[in-house]
């Protein structure tokens, strides 16, 4: 017998979109997040105030980073998801263009939206553009230059790389100052012995007050803790122990633990009990040999009081970045229990002695074993220029050491784009069939990022990327935009030279995630599982 209910196979509370409802709905999304950030992108970019609500109440960060700003945001459509979490990808590989890769899938997909309403089939579209994208990032490392041979013309490309990353982040003002900082530290990495960049071997410090020029480059290792009092305040030759391990334990905490007693000087032998292990503790932590103690977590006032007495330097809740930066620069490694001194190795370095910067007190570890190792100290007026200054150096940072992994570079200020995208039309100009029109489409996407960076200096997007479009036709194949001057220029002779791996990265990652997206015909939203009541015994 046939029914004509409608049958519903779904559970109650799950839910489903369908084809055109769930297309629309992704594209909606997807253009949403990329109109968000777009106001962000290029060195004429504006800034975004993130105003934490809930559990973060208050917080208050100012920021024109792509991946920062969209790890903020609480998003309720999957493709608007889907994007924020490219875009926090690409933070992790390469640092920058987290904002380029955002706004170029949502121009993808809105040049898709155009496509589909001309009833192209999406797997068609999907078909021109990974033809297109072959074709784009062919383009884009035949054209990339390569100085990695020459020290010094690497330098160079290593500056105007650094700069162009920080042309768009508060530290622009700055960027020539701080574009030194950050090649010299990465270079310092680069002549290490073991050959291998590791971004944890520069710690950046933030020192409230000041100026940001007053920010500085020091040898060794700086870590923005105290001593224990009665200890000794400069230690040579350090062995320090990295430690673990709970040395709280010496009273008894009225909260969270439970007594049975029948008198209150039972109470107190408990506790001098607790004192006898707590004392056995850091004797066998100073049978370690060593004068220095570093710990992770809380030191209370007795064991501080026994490591003064035995002459041991000990700092207390130091923070887990922090534990793990040392352990690599000092060479030593983190333990939480004691019984095997011999097995232990301890984290060396020539001199620990305490410095003031700005009204705070650090400690400062000079001649550690990994020579190459540095620290940054930040300076500036408020939180959050600390915060971004550090998010933007971040950015240099990490784009500088995956260029020593590989040395290529490209141009910016709209060049590759343009680059790109002229290539592909041609393609599609020779490519028969409605594949052509995708193809046609992503060179537009393309053509989209130099126009929005144009925007968003005020100037005729118009205008400028047409003559760019034009330059590049004619052969100009370094023209890009010069954001300063408001007009068209040459990228080489001005220096705004970025990495190839982060362009590569922004096509690659963008136009993936835009494909995965237009592929979708249906949302399903699944019910959320019911929560049973608990009724077993605490
Ligand atoms: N001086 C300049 N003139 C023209 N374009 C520039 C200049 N400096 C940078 N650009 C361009 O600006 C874009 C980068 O902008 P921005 O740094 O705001 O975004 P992003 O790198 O994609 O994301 P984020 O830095 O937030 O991770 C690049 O396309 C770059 O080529
Ligand atoms: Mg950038």
């Amino acid at each position: 017998m046939v029914s004509l209910n409608p049958i519903r196979v779904l559970s109650n509370n799950a839910d489903e979109e369908k084809a055109e409802t769930a297309r629309l709905s992704s594209f909606v999304g997807a253009m949403a997040v990329g109109d968000l950030v777009k106001s962000t992108l290029g060195p004429k970019g504006m800034d975004k105030i993130l105003w934490g609500m809930g559990r973060n109440d208050g917080t208050v960060e100012v920021t024109n980073d792509g991946a920062t700003i969209l790890r903020s945001i609480g998003v309720d459509n999957p493709a608007a998801k889907i994007l924020c979490d490219m875009s926090k990808v690409q933070d992790d590989e390469v640092g920058d263009g987290t904002t380029s890769v955002v706004v170029f899938a949502s121009e993808l997909l809105r040049e898709a939206e155009k496509l589909i309403d001309m009833r192209i089939h999406p797997q068609t579209i999907v078909a021109g553009w990974r033809k297109a994208t072959k074709v784009a990032r062919t383009v884009l490392e035949e054209n990339a230059g390569d100085n990695g041979e020459d020290p010094v013309k690497f330098r160079e490309d290593l500056l105007n790389i650094a700069r162009t990353t920080l042309s768009s982040k508060i530290l622009s003002q700055h960027k020539d100052f701080f574009s030194n900082m950050a090649v010299d530290a990465v270079l310092r990495l680069k002549g290490s012995k073991s050959k291998v960049t590791n971004l944890d071997a520069i710690q950046i410090t933030k020192v409230k007050g000041g100026t940001l020029e007053e920010s500085f480059l020091d040898e060794g290792f700086l870590l923005n803790k105290t001593v224990g009092v009665r200890q000794p305040k400069r230690v040579e030759n350090a062995r320090i122990l990295i430690a673990n391990t709970p040395m709280d334990t010496d009273k008894i905490k009225v909260f969270g633990s439970r007594v049975k007693v029948d008198s209150v000087a039972k109470v107190a032998e408990l506790e001098v009990a607790e004192k006898e292990k707590m004392a056995e503790k850091v004797d066998m932590i100073c049978k370690h040999d060593i004068n220095v103690f570093i710990n992770r977590q809380l030191i209370y006032n007795y064991p501080e009081q026994l490591f003064a007495d035995k002459g041991v330097m000990a700092i207390e809740h130091a923070d887990f970045d922090g534990i793990e930066r040392l352990a690599l620069v000092t060479g030593g490694e983190i333990v939480s229990t004691f019984g095997k001194p011999e097995l232990v190795t301890v984290g060396k370095c020539d001199l620990i002695e305490q410095i003031s910067i700005g009204d705070e007190t650090l400690l400062k570890f000079s001649g550690v074993p990994l020579g190459e190792a540095c620290s940054i100290v930040l300076r500036g007026a408020t939180e959050q220029i600390l915060g971004e200054a550090e998010r933007s150096l971040h950015d240099a940072l990490c784009v500088l050491t995956s260029t020593v992994k590989e040395t290529k570079t490209t141009f910016g200020g709209g060049c590759a784009e343009m680059l790109m995208a002229n290539a592909v039309a041609e393609e599609a100009a020779i490519t028969p069939g409605k594949e052509a029109r995708a193809m046609e489409a992503f060179a537009n996407a393309l053509r989209g990022i130099p126009a929005i960076i144009a925007e968003n200096g005020g100037y005729d997007s118009a205008q400028l990327c047409s003559e760019l479009k034009a330059l590049h036709k004619t052969g100009n194949k370094t023209a890009g935009l010069d954001m300063y001057k408001g007009c068209v220029g040459d990228m080489s002779e001005l220096g705004i030279t970025e990495s190839l791996s982060v362009k590569r990265q922004v096509l690659m990652s963008a136009s993936e995630a835009a494909e995965m997206i237009l592929r979708v015909d249906d949302i399903l939203k699944a019910a959320p599982r019911k929560r049973e009541q608990d009724r077993s015994h605490c």
